[in-house]
């Protein structure tokens, strides 16, 4: 929300700074009081696009994502709803994320999805796996892959080393991703060192071969590296420039079989690759 706000305040600047930028939001988890609520049902849909807008400044966003799905809403209804939403100018596109394949198909076909955002990077592979099937369902249906926090949640940025690192105030992460658990964190820095090594040998950051390893895994997949630090957004934009090598790429793709800990967050760990209930029971 407070994203949101700060987005309003930018895109309310000249019109060339607002050409430039896409707009996007999402059907939010977390309430106005920042309680954690998922609600994908078509009221809500109706009601947090409109908030959305009035924080943005703006009568459209471009992308429109459902973030999770509730597990109480059929997917068809919310898919219709979203549909409406487009027919009225309000939404360009609809994106979904962390949604099963499944659920994905059912998605699409009632309204065209344009992308899917999920967790993909050299430390979380799932959705090429067979058992969540989304890589390959995306391809199918010609839908883009969005890769969320394709920096590991920076750990492939090479400066997280110990866990007085991830002490700042409001830094979450060692307390609910598993990955950054005391128990887990040195066994993942030694994987990350290895990826140092790559791109010492290659004179570049430690985060650049991460993000050209994501890169070099199709053209329908689009990293969206976060970063405060425009020195570091300069650094990730610079990944499109790094080619690795057929072995670089085989060893970056190894380091995921032995990342400690799971990627999934305490909060939200049962609505990952998320299914919807069927229709009928609506
Ligand atoms: N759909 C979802 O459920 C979901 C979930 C999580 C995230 N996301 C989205 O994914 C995007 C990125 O996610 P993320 O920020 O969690 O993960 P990320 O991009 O994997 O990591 C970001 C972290 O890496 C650091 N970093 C960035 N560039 C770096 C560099 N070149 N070298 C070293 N460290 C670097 C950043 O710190 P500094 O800021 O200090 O540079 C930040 O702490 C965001 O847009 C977020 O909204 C979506």
């Amino acid at each position: 929300m407070t994203g949101q706000c700060q987005a309003g305040t930018f895109l309310s600047g000249p019109p060339l700074q607002q050409r430039q930028v896409s707009k996007t939001a999402c059907l939010s988890v977390f309430t106005e009081k920042g309680e954690h609520s998922i609600n994908t049902s078509p009221e809500y849909a109706r009601q947090a696009i409109e908030r959305s807008l009035t924080r943005l400044g703006t009568s459209y966003v471009d992308l429109y994502y459902l973030h999770r799905l509730d597990k109480v809403t059929p997917i068809e209804k919310t898919m219709a709803a979203l549909g409406e939403l487009k027919q009225a100018g309000k939404i360009r596109h609809i994106g979904l994320s962390e949604c099963s394949s499944t659920a994905l198909r059912r998605a699409h076909a009632v309204e065209p999805a344009a992308c899917v955002q999920i967790e993909y990077s050299a430390f979380s592979l799932d959705i090429e796996t067979p058992q969540y099937d989304l890589l390959s369902t995306c391809r199918e249906l010609g839908i883009a892959v969005v890769a969320y926090s394709p920096l590991g949640w920076g750990m492939l940025g090479g400066a997280i080393r110990s866990m007085s690192a991830l002490s700042k105030p409001g830094d979450m992460r060692a307390a609910l991703v598993p990955r950054f658990f005391k128990e887990n964190l040195d066994a993942n820095v030694a994987l990350v060192d290895k990826l140092s090594e790559i791109a010492g040998r290659k004179g570049v950051t430690t985060a650049q071969p991460a993000l050209a390893w994501l890169l070099a895994q199709g053209d329908d997949i689009f990293p969206i590296p976060g970063t405060r630090n425009p020195e570091r957004l300069a650094e990730n934009l610079g990944a499109m420039q790094v080619t690795l090598t057929a072995e670089e790429e085989k060893a970056i793709r190894l380091l995921a079989d032995n990342v400690a800990g799971s990627r999934e967050g305490v909060i939200l760990k049962d609505y990952y690759f998320g299914d919807s209930p069927p229709l009928e029971n609506a």
